[in-house]
């Protein structure tokens, strides 16, 4: 068992103030982003493609176990180093297509690098879950000269973000309970919410199309 209290004392925690800091920075940098195409789309367009943002910086906490589990020296240098969803932004929209509307908007600005794109919506995984993850890069002006922070960003539907949260729960309350064989069900509920996710969008399409008629 791992003492993180005492890796913390013995850790200067200004390092790790220091070390952490850029990537608050950085999640502020990219929800102005996400915040200002959200609002010109809403203005443009009458739409939302967003329904809300959420955003976590790891703690170091977590941030120390996850080094311990690669097998690396548990310290803030290696931190930002060896991790890149030490920020972390979920954007949640209402469609799939708005899913990568959101993406390619952030994504098309001169500032941002994409170091990494997982799409487990297009390929969702084994068991069920659907998001589509990106690694990217803003740069930040400090006093010091410019760095480029890394920060994860996942972008799904309400309704995916509903199963992920819920699949979650029940993965760490039963985590060590054997007896229990639900990822079968989970994962047909994944399939269920994928059409409920289409069957609202044709709504909305066969909406849209009256209104234009
Ligand atoms: P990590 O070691 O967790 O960072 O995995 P990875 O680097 O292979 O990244 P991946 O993009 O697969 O997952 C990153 C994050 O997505 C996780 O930390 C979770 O927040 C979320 N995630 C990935 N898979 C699942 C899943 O099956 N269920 C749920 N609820 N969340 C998931
Ligand atoms: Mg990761």
């Amino acid at each position: 068992m791992v003492m993180f209290e005492e890796i913390l004392k013995s850790e200067d925690v200004k390092d790790w103030q220091k070390e952490l800091m850029k990537y608050e920075f950085a999640v502020q940098e990219v929800s102005t982003k996400i915040n200002i195409l959200n609002t010109e789309f809403k203005n443009l367009h009458d739409y939302n493609p967003i329904e809300h943002v959420k955003t976590r910086i790891k703690k170091p906490k977590s941030i120390i176990q996850k080094l311990i589990n690669k097998d690396i020296e548990p310290n803030a240098k290696n931190a930002s180093i060896y991790l890149k969803d030490i920020a972390g932004i979920r954007i949640i929209c209402s469609f799939d297509k708005d899913i990568y509307r959101v993406f390619e908007l952030l994504t098309g600005q001169s500032d941002i690098k994409v170091l990494e794109v997982k799409d487990y919506i297009k390929a969702p995984k084994e068991n069920g879950y659907r998001s589509l993850h990106a690694i990217i890069s803003i740069p930040i002006f400090l006093s010091t000269g410019v760095v480029e922070v890394p920060v994860e960003i996942q972008i799904r539907t309400i309704a995916m973000d509903f199963w992920a949260s819920l699949e979650h729960k029940i993965y760490y309350k039963y985590r060590n309970k054997t007896f229990l064989n639900i990822s079968d069900e989970l994962k047909e509920c994944a399939e269920m919410i994928a059409l409920l996710d289409k069957k609202m969008f044709d709504i909305k399409e066969e909406i849209e199309k009256i209104e234009k008629s």
